[in-house]
C-alpha cells in the first residue's frame, strides 16, 4: 500500500512538476483586453497594469479612457490597436484622430521593436484633382480650401504630376494605403513566438533569463 502511494506521488510529481517548471501561463498574465470586443492581449504584449514579466520589453499596451487599446511608438505617437496577428507577428493600427499623415513624420520605428513593409509613398499638394482617380489616394484631412493632397506610390511615374498643378510635399517609407485608409500595419521580428502560436502553444520568457529569451510551452 505504501509502495502504491509512493508510486502515485512520483507519478503526480512527474506529471505536474515539469508543467510548472516550464512556466505555465503565469499568475497575473492571463489573456486580457481593454473592452470585450477589443484585441486579446497576451505575450509578447502586456497591458500596463500587468506585471512586467507578462510581456517582452517594449511591448507594453495601455487602455485609454475610451477603452481603446493603445500602442505608443517613438516619439510619442499614440495609435489604436485594431488587431494583433500573433502567428504572423503583425499588428494593425489606426489613428484615433483620423489623420495618420500628420503622425507619421514624428514616427521613428528604428527606436522601436516594430518594422513596416519596405515601401515609398509621395504626398502631393494639388490645386486640381487628378484626372485619373485610380492613381493613389486622396488624403482629405490634409486638404485645404482649393487644394487637395494625394498619396501616390513612388513606383508610378511621377513626372506628370509635377508638370501639372501639383507640388511635392514629402516622401514617406509607408504604403499609399496607409495614408488613404489611416491604417498602419507593422510587424515585429523579435521575439519569435509565431511558431509557438502556430502550434497552438503559448510563448513566454524563459525563467530567470536575463537576455529575454523566449520559449514555447503548453
Ligand atoms: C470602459 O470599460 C469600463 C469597464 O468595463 C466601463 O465601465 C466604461 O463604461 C467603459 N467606457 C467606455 C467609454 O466605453
Ligand atoms: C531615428 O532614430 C535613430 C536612432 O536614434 C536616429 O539615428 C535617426 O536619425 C532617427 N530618424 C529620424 C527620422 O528621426
Ligand atoms: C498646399 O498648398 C497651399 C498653397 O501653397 C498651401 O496653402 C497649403 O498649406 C498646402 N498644403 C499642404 C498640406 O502642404
Amino acid at each position: 500500500m505504501q509502495g502504491r502511494v509512493l508510486e502515485m506521488s512520483i507519478l503526480l510529481f512527474l506529471v505536474f512538476f515539469p508543467l510548472r517548471s516550464l512556466g505555465h501561463r503565469l499568475e497575473g498574465c492571463e489573456d486580457s483586453s481593454c473592452k470585450s470586443d477589443g484585441p486579446i492581449v497576451h505575450f509578447p504584449f502586456r497591458l500596463s497594469h500587468q506585471p512586467k514579466h507578462c510581456g517582452y520589453p517594449g511591448f507594453e499596451l495601455h487602455c485609454n479612457n475610451k477603452n481603446d487599446t493603445i500602442l505608443e511608438l517613438p516619439s510619442s505617437v499614440h495609435l489604436v490597436v485594431e488587431k494583433i496577428d500573433y502567428v504572423s507577428q503583425q499588428i494593425h493600427l489606426y489613428d484615433p484622430d483620423q489623420c495618420i499623415a500628420t503622425k507619421l513624420p514624428k514616427l521613428n520605428l528604428s527606436q522601436s521593436n516594430f518594422r513596416n513593409a519596405d515601401d515609398l509613398t509621395v504626398l502631393f499638394n494639388c490645386s486640381e484633382p487628378f484626372t485619373d482617380s485610380n492613381d493613389g489616394y486622396l488624403v482629405p484631412c490634409l486638404g485645404s480650401s482649393g487644394y487637395q493632397v494625394h498619396a501616390v506610390t513612388s513606383t508610378l511615374s511621377l513626372d506628370f504630376l509635377l508638370s501639372g498643378p501639383c507640388t511635392k510635399i514629402h516622401q514617406y517609407p509607408y504604403t499609399e494605403s496607409t495614408f488613404g485608409e489611416n491604417k498602419l500595419q507593422l510587424n515585429w521580428p523579435v521575439p519569435l513566438c509565431g511558431n509557438c502560436e502556430f502550434k497552438g502553444m503559448d510563448c513566454g520568457l524563459k525563467d530567470g533569463t536575463k537576455l529575454s529569451e523566449t520559449h514555447c510551452f503548453n
